[in-house]
């Protein structure tokens, strides 16, 4: 589906692999919602790109925030043709640890943003999606999800993390299949390292360590090529219901 005048929302679009899509989709003459709760990061990046993009304050994890956003970006667009579901976290804790067995209300957190604020914006933008009409090829949206390698490779501390991921891979196909109807495709890209704000955190061995640990291209991805693939997914209509990993090569280790 072509991107110019059409209309993305992008969740955790104010910051790294999202805020890269929404670049990239601005470059190519679409119009961005950009929903995250970051609301200064957000607003920075909405005035700096200008009148295609419109930042609206919200928390996927909420039924009553969300509606109001894709309420909001219809009526100022006129309707949504992309959905990008970049917000989520990581988080690092064992099983069982010294301190006793893994915190289940972290568990839940983890999975109520990575996987429930993940369904709660594709099921209702699809749902927005519905409304429009079709382009020549029968398409009325696209949606990307965004899981992550640990999905496949969850290191050690990973399973909540990988859990969540593991699920955003686990509903890829059945969504595809309950959306084919409509004309809406869904893909999910399962990222491997990348220079975010995130891993930017670490200290400068560290990320030697892990620019290293890619076998081709030796380094780190840039948030650029995580929105390369979004655009391609847009573009290209024969693909749907596929987990696409981008990790150059990387398969993680235990730890
Ligand atoms: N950076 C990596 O190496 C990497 C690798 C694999 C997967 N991922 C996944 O990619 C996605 C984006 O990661 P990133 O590295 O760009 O992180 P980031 O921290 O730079 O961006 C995440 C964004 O999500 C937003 N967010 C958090 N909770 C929210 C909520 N409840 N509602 C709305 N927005 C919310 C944050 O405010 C932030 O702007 C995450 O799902 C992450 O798990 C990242």
């Amino acid at each position: 589906m072509e991107i110019a005048k059409r209309t993305a929302l992008v969740t955790g679009g104010a910051s790294g692999l999202g805020a890269a899509a929404v670049r990239r989709i601005v470059k190519a003459d679409g119009n961005v919602a950009i929903f995250d709760v970051q609301q200064e990061k957000g607003n920075a990046l909405a005035s700096e790109l200008g009148q295609s993009v419109l930042f609206c304050l919200t928390d996927v994890t909420s039924e009553e925030s969300v509606n109001k956003s894709i309420a909001g970006a219809r009526e100022h667009f006129g309707g949504i043709h992309f959905c990008v579901n970049a917000a989520g976290t990581g988080w690092v804790e064992r099983t069982v640890s010294k301190s006793g067995p893994h915190s289940l209300p972290v568990f839940e957190q983890i999975l109520r943003l990575n996987l429930l604020g993940t369904f709660n914006v594709a099921s209702k933008a699809a749902f927005a999606m519905s409304a429009n009409e079709p382009n020549d090829k029968g398409e009325r949206g696209v949606i990307v999800n965004v899981s992550s390698t640990a999905a496949f490779d969850g290191q050690i501390g990973q399973a909540a993390y990988a859990a969540s991921k593991g699920a955003v891979v686990g509903m890829t196909l059945p969504m595809a299949r309950d959306l084919a109807g409509l004309g809406i495709r869904v893909v999910t890209i399962a990222p491997g390292l990348f220079n975010t704000p995130l891993l930017a955190m670490l200290p400068e061995e560290a990320i030697k360590a892990l620019n290293n640990s890619v076998p081709f291209p030796k380094r780190i991805g840039e948030p650029d090529e995580f929105a390369l693939l979004v655009e391609q997914i847009f573009l290209n209509p024969y693909l749907n219901g596929e987990v696409i990993r981008l990790d150059g090569a990387l398969r993680m280790a235990p730890k």
